[in-house]
């Protein structure tokens, strides 16, 4: 099969937005406990922060991290993380049916934060709380001093502010799972009230209302208009949130961010009715702030029930294919390819749960499949994402039929004079040539070009071998007068660099 594209600096989208690398860090299973944190770990510093997790966090190249939750979030106290841990209380954590110690709260994972280099996003609990809590929070974490939740917060030994930006109004509060679970119109006048009495304080707030929690959400579209009808002036950003499942059919698996592009058509659509409905100039953009592959229906560990109540236990420690990496590496082409709308996005979640970076209690840490399209593309997409012309042939699997075999998306730096072309091969079984014109660039060389794929795609990294299959150099990949040509293998991800 083969394929055509058309790369042109003239045709633009939108800059490439540092916060499309973004990160979860929710209180669930070991993400938190064992996963970042590790007391008496032999690699913890002295806070109790894993330095391993630390570097492959950098490695990642996250840049922002959404924080504390999640479905937790909506049970959560804020108050109990913080203060001398040796009093912090010890709760029940009802999301998750698991005990929270409380060692870690807002101020250490601030410290983390830092350490890590990422900027935090903070959700505020709009389920069992509501607008006084989230309002104590945006004062402990952002007054620099002189008022009792800011003393507080510089008593416990942060002299300064913590200058959080991004504020998520609740979390996936459409779902009936979520604790304090409100139909539309309660949680649009919740977090309409919440917003507004924290634009008070800040008014350079970056606020994300709820949206779905998933496009297959019987309420998608109707709870989109009616939230964004009461908060419409109030937020930046609506959330969006989408998990998909290798359930046997590969070629179905890998139509995955076709569905993606297809929610967020969708969600464009459903807020600009609202703009125009309101006739407001004023431009409501997408939080992608949980997105990745989930085998829900696999899952080997499930949350526990009944009288269990562990700390830290091992939930929703998926392991990843060489084709669910490619599944993530599209997912991602597709976040940047719509960047005009798309603004924010986290990968759910950072560490051990469905996650790129995994521990071991006590051991190593180590990279899953989906680390490597993920840290790739974070370092080299930059400057400016392109529009391109695409002719590909289809792709058809169980369920979703006609999708483009070919997914790309290409950036272009102006000052670094580079551009980076990211492409998958969605073709389960077949590969993929691709002829692209590329003469609009200028003369170009080939700068890296690297391909990640593996003849056996449910091919999976483990704590014992996490890299003898990583992105290798693809030596099909030549740059001639005015064309660049490649061969894409079958299930694969494609970074290639020109300058
Ligand atoms: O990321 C795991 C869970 O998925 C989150 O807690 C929740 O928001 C979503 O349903």
């Amino acid at each position: 099969a083969a394929a055509k594209i058309t790369i042109d600096p003239s045709f633009t989208v939108g800059p490439v937005r540092r916060r499309t690398f973004g990160a979860f860090v929710e209180h669930l299973g070991r993400c938190v406990y064992t996963g970042i944190f590790e007391p008496g770990h032999p690699a913890a510093d002295q806070d109790g922060f894993r330095k391993d997790v630390l570097e492959l966090t950098r490695e990642l190249g996250v840049t922002t991290v959404r924080y504390p939750g999640g479905n937790f979030v909506s049970g959560y106290r804020w108050e109990d993380g913080v203060g001398p841990v040796d009093q912090r209380p010890v709760r029940l954590d009802l999301a998750w049916h698991s005990t929270e110690p409380n060692t870690v709260g807002v101020d250490e994972f601030a410290k983390w934060s830092a350490k890590a280099g990422v900027e935090l996003m903070m959700a505020v609990n709009l389920g069992t709380r509501g607008i006084q809590e989230a309002l104590d929070l945006l004062e402990y974490c952002n007054i620099d001093g002189g008022t009792t939740r800011s003393e507080q917060r510089r008593a416990n030994g942060a002299a300064n502010g913590y200058g959080v930006t991004m504020w998520c109004l609740g979390n996936e509060m459409d779902g009936p799972w979520q604790i304090g679970h409100k139909n539309a119109l309660e949680y649009g006048r919740l977090a309409a009230d919440t917003a507004r009495g924290m634009r008070m304080i800040d008014p350079g707030l970056e606020l994300v209302a709820c949206g779905s929690s998933s496009p297959a959400m019987p309420t998608f579209g109707e709870w989109e208009r009616v939230v964004l009808t009461e908060t419409y002036d109030l937020v930046d950003l609506i959330s969006a949130h989408q998990y998909f499942e290798d359930t046997g059919d590969l070629q179905e698996h890998l139509a995955a961010a076709h569905k993606m592009e297809a929610f967020i058509h969708d969600l464009v659509s459903h807020i600009d009715h609202v703009r125009s409905a309101r006739k407001s100039s004023r431009q409501v953009n997408i939080s992608f702030d949980e997105w990745n592959v989930w085998h829900m229906s696999r899952e080997a560990s499930r949350v526990p029930t009944g009288k269990d109540w562990p700390v830290a236990p091992a939930l929703l420690e998926d392991s990843y294919t060489v084709a669910d990496a490619v599944v993530v590496g599209d997912l991602l082409v597709t976040l940047l390819r719509n960047t005009d709308r798309v603004h924010s996005a986290s990968l759910a979640q950072l560490v051990n749960v469905i996650a790129p970076i995994m521990t071991e209690p006590g051991g190593r840490a180590w990279k899953q499949t989906t680390f490597h399209p993920f840290a790739l593309t974070s370092r080299h997409a930059s400057g400016t994402v392109l529009q391109l012309a695409v002719e590909s042939p289809l792709a058809s699997g169980g369920v979703t039929a006609d999708f483009t075999a070919l997914s790309a998306v290409a950036t272009f730096d102006r000052e670094k004079g580079e551009a980076a072309l990211f492409a998958v091969n969605r073709l389960a079984r077949q590969a993929l040539t691709l002829d692209a014109a590329v003469g609009a660039l200028g003369t170009v060389r080939v700068l890296e070009a690297v391909t990640y794929a593996n003849k056996d795609a449910y091919w999976q990294a483990s704590a014992d071998d996490s890299t003898s299959v990583l992105p290798a150099g693809n030596a099909t990949v030549k740059a001639d007068d005015g064309r660049l040509t490649a061969e894409l293998p079958a299930v694969s991800w494609s970074m290639i660099r020109l300058a």
